[in-house]
This record gives structure tokens, C-alpha cells and sequence, in this order.
């Protein structure tokens, strides 16, 4: 126990990290260049938010929470998403009141208490984007778009963007009249989950993973036969900016997201080579949400990109990606006024931008040359006796075995001449 992570956790180690900086940096990247800006809330929020937020009968909520009280006697859920916590920094912070849209991005961890398998944890990364305050298909074209950029950007291939709309408070009332229909003459059929649900939240019953299920609800009808002719037009208009700037797409009428804030325009991009759990992305438009946590009617729409499917992905495409960053000087050294002069040698090199390091296990001579091997080291500063009495150095160029010897003072213009 003392030395295991908890189930569904895992650390990341040096030599892996850079991946994830890699995906980050791309990430931050991107949504400079599409004018959105870091928004940071806490990892843990009032339970009341999400049930409010997210919906209390979808599976997040209502069986993935991490809840818990507090010493203070009050009931506090780690975040499974990022979407109703933003929404809630941006009421609690008076953004409506400002110009609009809101256009806001985060990086960071997630809980769901879920079952774990491959690509399913219970601590997972997402990079996600919000934008709050306007309601033109325009935003949702561009929304879908970036998710899609930041695959490319990856150079990820083949996945899959399914898109749907999923109606507004008008249509989806007749929507679910319909479904209800449907699904009460199968009532016996479905598990005892959707049994639960079908008055609750009938559409829910559409996201069930159970195969009974999906096999009976085929042929069940879809949000997209009843839009409303406002939220018709909203779908045929975001398509058709979709195909405006080539993003290529496959209507899904069966497309149900697992959160219940979703208006209009709920999409997931797909990725089927990394097996069962296939949703690299998903996100939508939450017009209600705002308004839900009592605010203004303030529409909305963003994504979620689950980080460690998109590194499965990357991986099993065989994709090259940033490994440990060279060493640039190692420092070797020998005798303790050697390991003097080195240690400020390195200080030196380090406080003007250049990556060095030195001996503190007393290694030979030959060690030190075998560990700035391991460093990957791309010079040898040799400093012994004799060297130290010239006021010189013997500069290893690692790559092609060169030796020379090298002024203590002019070490530096000597390693930067060489560079990376
Ligand atoms: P979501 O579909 O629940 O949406 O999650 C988004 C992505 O997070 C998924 O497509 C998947 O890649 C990843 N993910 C979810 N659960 C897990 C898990 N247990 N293990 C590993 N990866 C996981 C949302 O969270 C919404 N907040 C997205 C959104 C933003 N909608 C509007 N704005």
C-alpha cells in the first residue's frame, strides 16, 4: 500500500513528463493563437455546483463523484470537469459584466471515481476551453475547429468528429415525449439503471453503455428529428461554417453527451484505434448553465480533450515525441580544489542560461565521463591539477571526441560558439 498509487492514479516520471509538456505547451500554443486565456480553479468545489451544474442523474454525478465533508460539516466534490467550475468563476467574478465573449482555457486534473481499464482513470488530465456570451453558430464552428487543430497540431491522425444537436428547453420536451414513448414499450428489456432513469432523464438511457440497452434503443428517436426550426437553422449553420474552413464531420443523431448541460451543438471526436474508451474530446453548447447556477441567461460552448488518450493515440501511431533535453556542459573534475573551481564554474554557465552540472558522488575520472555519457552531455569540461595550475580547461566536444584546451574565462564564449 505505502508504495503503490492508488488505483486509477499514476505518477509521471522524467523521461515521460516531457510529453506531457510537450502536449501542454501545444495546448497553451493554440489557444494563444485562438485569444484564450488561463483560467485556474480550485481542484475541489461545493458538491452543489455539479448536481446543480453537471446534472444529478447522469453517471458523473451520480456515481463518479470523489465526495466528501469537510472538518466544517459541508459537502465538497473533487472536480470530475471543468466546465461548471468555470461557469461559476465567471458568474462569481462578474465576467457577464464585461465585454463578451469570455473566452477561457485550463490544464489540469480530474476525478472520477470510475471503473478503471485502459484509458479510463480515476485522476485524469484535460485540456479544455470555455467561451461565454455568444450564442452564434460561428462560435461553435470555431470550437469544433480547435479541438480539431490541436489534433493536427499533434499530427494525430484519422479520428473521427461526430456532431449533433441536442435541442434547446423548446424541442426537447416533444423529443422526449417521443423517446418516452418508445422506450416505456421496452421497458422490461433495458437494465435496471435505465428502469431508473427513463422518467428522469430518458435521453440518458441513449448514452447507456450496456450492449441490452444499446441494442434496444436502436431505432429510438433522435433530438435531430424534432429541432425546433431556431435550433435547425443553429445546426445547419454550424455545419455549414464547418465546411467553410474543411472540417470534416459525421452527423450523429445518437451523439449523447454524459453531462446533462448540453443545448444544441454536443459533438466527440473519436479515435476507435485505442480500443473501448475511443473519446479523445467531447464538449457542446451549454446555454442553460449559466442560468442554472443563477445567473443571467449567458449562453456557452467548449471542449474537454482527455490528455492521456490523446498520448495513447500519439503513442500507438508511432509518433516521435520530446524525450529528456540534453545536457549541455558536465563538469569533470578532479581533486577537491578542482570540485571548487567546478562548482563555479557551473554556477557561472548556469546563472547565463546554459545547462550544466557536475560530479557529488566522488567518481573517477572515468566514471564522471561515463555518467556526462548517461546526461547525454554534449561537451566535457575536464578541470584536474594541472589544469587548475595553468588556469585552463580541457573541453570534450562529446559528440565528436575533439579535445582542446580552453581559458577558464574563455569557457563560456567556447560553449556558446558550440550551442545546443
Ligand atoms: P467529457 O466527455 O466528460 O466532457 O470528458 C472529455 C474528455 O475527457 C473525454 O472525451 C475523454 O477524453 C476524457 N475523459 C473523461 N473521463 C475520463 C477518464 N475517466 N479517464 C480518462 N479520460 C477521461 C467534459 O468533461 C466536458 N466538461 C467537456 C466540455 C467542456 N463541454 C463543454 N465544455
Amino acid at each position: 500500500m505505502l508504495t503503490r498509487v492508488p488505483k486509477g492514479t499514476f505518477d509521471v516520471l522524467p523521461g515521460e513528463v516531457e510529453k506531457w509538456q510537450f502536449l501542454e505547451e501545444t495546448a497553451r500554443r493554440l489557444c494563444r493563437d485562438y485569444g484564450y486565456r488561463e483560467l485556474r480553479t480550485p481542484i475541489f468545489e461545493h458538491t452543489e455546483l455539479f448536481l446543480r451544474g453537471v446534472g444529478d442523474t447522469t453517471d458523473v454525478v451520480e456515481k463518479e463523484m470523489y465526495t466528501f465533508q469537510d472538518k466544517g460539516g459541508r459537502s465538497i466534490s473533487l472536480r470530475p470537469e471543468g466546465t461548471a467550475p468555470a461557469a461559476r468563476a465567471y458568474l462569481e467574478h462578474g465576467l457577464h459584466a464585461g465585454p463578451q465573449p469570455v473566452k477561457v482555457f485550463y490544464i489540469g486534473p480530474m476525478f472520477r471515481y470510475a471503473n478503471v481499464q485502459a484509458g479510463r482513470y480515476r485522476q485524469f488530465h484535460q485540456f479544455g476551453i470555455e467561451v461565454f456570451g455568444s450564442g452564434d453558430p460561428l462560435v461553435d464552428a470555431e470550437v469544433v475547429a480547435m479541438a480539431m487543430e490541436y489534433y493536427r497540431r499533434l499530427r494525430l491522425r484519422d479520428m473521427e468528429l461526430h456532431i449533433n444537436s441536442v435541442g434547446c428547453p423548446h424541442c426537447r420536451p416533444v423529443h422526449r415525449e417521443k423517446l418516452l414513448e418508445f422506450l416505456r414499450e421496452r421497458l422490461e428489456q433495458l437494465c435496471a439503471d435505465c428502469r431508473s432513469r427513463v422518467h428522469r432523464n430518458p435521453l440518458r438511457v441513449l448514452d447507456c453503455k450496456e450492449e441490452e440497452c444499446r441494442r434496444v434503443t436502436e431505432g429510438a428517436p433522435t433530438t435531430l428529428d424534432y429541432l425546433c426550426s431556431e435550433c435547425r437553422l443553429h445546426f445547419e449553420q454550424t455545419l455549414s461554417y464547418l465546411d467553410e474552413v474543411g472540417v470534416q464531420y459525421v452527423v450523429d443523431g445518437r451523439l449523447v453527451r454524459g453531462l446533462d448541460y448540453y443545448t444544441r451543438t454536443a459533438f466527440e471526436i473519436m479515435m476507435p484505434e485505442i480500443g473501448a474508451q475511443s473519446s479523445i474530446g467531447g464538449g457542446g453548447r451549454y446555454d442553460g448553465l449559466v442560468a442554472q447556477l443563477g445567473g443571467p441567461a449567458v449562453p456557452g460552448i467548449g471542449f474537454a480533450i482527455g490528455l492521456e488518450r490523446v498520448l495513447a493515440a500519439l503513442e500507438k501511431q508511432g509518433a516521435v515525441l520530446p524525450g529528456r533535453e540534453s545536457l549541455q556542459v558536465f563538469v569533470a573534475v578532479v581533486g577537491e580544489e578542482a570540485r571548487r573551481t567546478g562548482f563555479k564554474i557551473v554556477q557561472e554557465l548556469r546563472s547565463r542560461g546554459v545547462s550544466a552540472d557536475l560530479d557529488t558522488q566522488n567518481r573517477s575520472l572515468k566514471a564522471q565521463m561515463k555518467y556526462a555519457n548517461r546526461l547525454q552531455a554534449a561537451m566535457v569540461a575536464i578541470i584536474g591539477e594541472e589544469e587548475l595550475k595553468r588556469g585552463i580547461i580541457q573541453l570534450r566536444d562529446m559528440e565528436s571526441g575533439q579535445q582542446h584546451e580552453v581559458k577558464i574565462e574563455e569557457l563560456y564564449s567556447a560553449v556558446a560558439k558550440r550551442g545546443r
